[in-house]
């Protein structure tokens, strides 16, 4: 890939852009930005190409995406250690819903580059003490102080620094042997002997038998042991989306260079604003994110910009209702699309339309409320002509405690004990694997 210096993507400069920090210093974004468009691109468009085929059969119910990770990467978390744990955790879903929808899975993590974020509103007060809002890591920085919290345009270079860092190691851990099935399928067993999760024992054997019988029938399993697992994040800072996007040197056509997957946020879909613009032309898979109060002349005007041609596997919308109103705002916006005819992709969000804060203060969400909603997804889709395509989540590989509930029964007095997310609360390890077992029991359901 030549990265053509000359190339001005601007276009979206002209058009209302939400959700933006107010840098202090101009001259030093810029600075930066000539920066980042001379360092390497971190993924290649034959990547994201190989990744849009893939989210185009999950269009067709010919694959089932699991995309899933932090609300907000920080740069302090980006060790060697989470992030393994975070890819530990995606694999081991992903042989349990591989199992369940006997479909090949697509493995997407909201990892390397998930350093930003929308915020309700632009400034918080604490004690009579106004400061701008933390935005992410990419952004500004989380202590209550006038200082951390100036957004610094530094922080760009190194958020291209972590993503870099973070998408050796994994590239390093899928393609060396590490997510060999049989490794993996061992990790689930451990999740199983606890007594909680006797009612998944019946289905991890299962996977056992199958797996031993691919053995036995001499299957290859060399094939197996390298995995593809994609990069994903929200394409929200204009400055640095901007200065990834480079022209493919084999095809003339334009890539976002940050990631293979970028998705735009419920608060930044405007059809004539700059996050719509800004990814446009780019050649990535792309996912929209849908809230309850989308309409479907919303969706197709989305349509219109993002995916004119109707190419498959181009565009996902990502439903982030509510458990509550799924099952009423979701029929007829699949309804609509359908009747357009332009091919979307639908994954189901399960997390964002859920929060809720506890009379102590702290945002949580709960395991059956998500479940809920998972359910509610299913349900609409599988009347549908359309297909349920994946699971989008918010999780970690830690046993941090942020969301009540699961078959552990984490309750609202333990979430001070390991209460780490910056922004919203993620699944832990283990409720994790406990949504990939109940998603693949709805699988099932869903083929029979
Ligand atoms: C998110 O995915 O972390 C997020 C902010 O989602 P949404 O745009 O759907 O609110
Ligand atoms: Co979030």
């Amino acid at each position: 890939m030549i990265i053509d210096e000359s190339f001005p993507w601007d276009s979206w400069r002209n058009l209302p852009a939400a959700q933006q920090p107010e840098y202090p210093d101009p001259e030093h974004v810029q600075r930066v930005t000539e920066q980042l468009r001379g360092r390497p691109p971190l993924v290649f468009a034959g990547e994201a190409d190989d990744l849009r085929d893939k989210m185009a059969k999950a269009g067709r119910g010919e694959a089932f995406v699991l995309m899933g990770g932090d609300c907000a990467e920080t740069f302090k978390a980006s060790t060697a250690d989470q992030i393994r744990l975070k890819i530990q955790t995606l694999l081991q879903m992903a042989v349990v819903l591989t199992y369940g929808a006997s479909l090949p899975v697509v493995k997407v993590g909201r990892i390397a580059g998930q350093y930003a974020k929308p915020r309700s509103s632009a400034t918080e007060t604490r004690d009579g003490v106004t400061l701008p809002s933390y935005r992410g890591d990419a952004v500004n920085g989380y202590d209550f102080t006038e200082e951390a919290r100036r957004p610094d345009p530094q922080r760009l270079l190194d958020t291209y620094q972590h993503s870099a860092a973070s998408l050796n190691l994994i590239r390093a851990f899928t393609k060396g042997g590490y997510a060999d099935m049989r490794r993996v399928h061992t990790w689930n067993a451990g999740f199983t002997k606890n007594p909680a999760y006797a009612r998944y024992e019946a289905l991890a054997q299962e996977i056992n038998r199958a797996i031993k019988f691919m053995q036995a029938a001499g299957a290859e399993f060399e094939g197996l042991k390298v995995v593809d697992l994609y990069s994903a994040h929200e394409a929200l800072l204009l400055e640095y989306e901007a200065a990834m996007t480079r022209v493919d040197s084999r095809s003339g056509d334009l890539y976002n260079t940050s990631g293979h997957f970028l998705w735009i946020g419920e608060r930044t879909r405007q059809p004539e604003g700059a996050h719509v613009e800004i990814l446009r032309e780019v050649r990535n898979p792309i996912g929209v994110k849908v809230g309850p109060n989308a309409t479907a002349e919303d969706l197709y005007k989305l349509i219109d910009r993002l995916n004119p041609d109707g190419e498959e596997g181009r565009l996902t919308f990502i439903t982030r209702m509510g458990a509550d109103k799924i099952r009423d705002a979701l029929p007829p916006l699949v309804e609509a699309v359908e009747k357009d005819g332009r091919p979307v992709v639908w994954i189901t969000d399960p997390m964002h339309g859920n929060t809720v804060t506890t009379s102590t203060g702290y945002k949580t969400r709960d395991f059956e409320t998500i479940m809920d909603e998972v359910n509610g997804f299913f349900s609409v889709l599988s009347q549908s002509k359309s297909h349920p395509a994946g699971l989008h989540i918010e999780l970690t590989g830690d046993d941090v405690t942020e969301v009540i509930g699961g078959a552990e029964n984490l309750d609202e007095l333990r979430l001070k004990d390991r209460y780490e997310t910056l922004v919203d609360p993620r699944l832990n390890h283990q409720q994790s694997l406990e949504i990939s077992f109940r998603v693949a029991e709805l699988l099932r359901e869903d083929q029979a």
